[in-house]
């Protein structure tokens, strides 16, 4: 497909996807309309970058479908300048979303090969991204506090070094539950500690694995 063709896709997935599903904060779907999502998918699957499921990026994992992308950074709310941390790199697309909106953005992956292709995209697209290649449900505590953590994979609960690494004033989302199906669970900090936990929505994702995820 020529890049013209690709930004196509890109309009018509933001109008036929994302806007139709209630995502309206423009500087959002500003960010859908400019990262070239396809980059961030293996060749063979360049062709359904902007189609509406996930797909697989290799090691049995996959970059979530757009609209779970742009659902997940609404709730989010990443603001300008806020520091911001990704558990489940995959790809790259997230963090790069994330970049886009003017985030701080720390990410770690398990995959080393994962975390080495997501950090070559994104510094040939010219975004900065700190990546470490660790188990992120031990969070990053020598980069936190953190305004915003978002985890892209699902486990039964979330990890507590997460919520004890996110700020006061600091948003979390991340999908709760079983293996097969969860809950997106937004969690919110309030100052003296105190956490709102609230459920957004179904949703289905690969398995968080680690101390405070699943045993692999
Ligand atoms: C659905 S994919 C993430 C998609 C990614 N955010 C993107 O934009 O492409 C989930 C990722 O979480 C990673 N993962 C699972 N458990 C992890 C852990 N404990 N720490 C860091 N990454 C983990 C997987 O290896 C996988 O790459």
């Amino acid at each position: 497909m020529e890049k013209n063709s690709y930004e196509e896709a890109r309009k018509r997935m933001v109008a036929g996807q994302l806007v139709p599903r209630g995502i309206e904060d423009t500087k959002i779907l500003d960010a859908f309309l400019n990262i070239p999502r396809h980059l961030f998918v293996p060749d063979r699957q360049k062709k359904y970058a902007y189609e509406d499921y996930p797909l697989p990026i290799g090691w049995k994992q996959t970059i979530s479908q757009p609209f779970i992308v742009a659902l997940m950074t609404q709730f989010l709310h990443p603001d300008k300048g806020e520091k911001a941390l990704e558990i489940g790199t995959g790809s790259g697309y997230q963090a790069a979303i994330l970049v886009y909106l003017g985030c701080d953005v720390y990410s770690i992956e398990r995959i080393p090969q994962l975390a080495e292709e997501a950090k070559e995209m994104l510094n040939s697209l010219g975004l900065e991204v700190k990546i470490k290649v660790d188990d992120g449900t031990l969070g990053w505590l020598e980069a936190g506090p953190f305004d915003k953590i978002i985890v892209t994979a699902a486990a039964e609960d979330i990890p507590q070094p997460l919520i004890e690494q996110l700020k006061n004033g600091g948003r979390l989302i991340m999908p709760v539950g079983g293996f097969f199906d969860q809950e997106l669970t937004l969690v919110d900090k309030f100052s003296n500690d105190k956490i709102v936990r609230s459920g957004v929505g179904k949703c289905v994702f690969v398995p968080l694995l680690g101390a405070y995820g699943y045993k692999e």
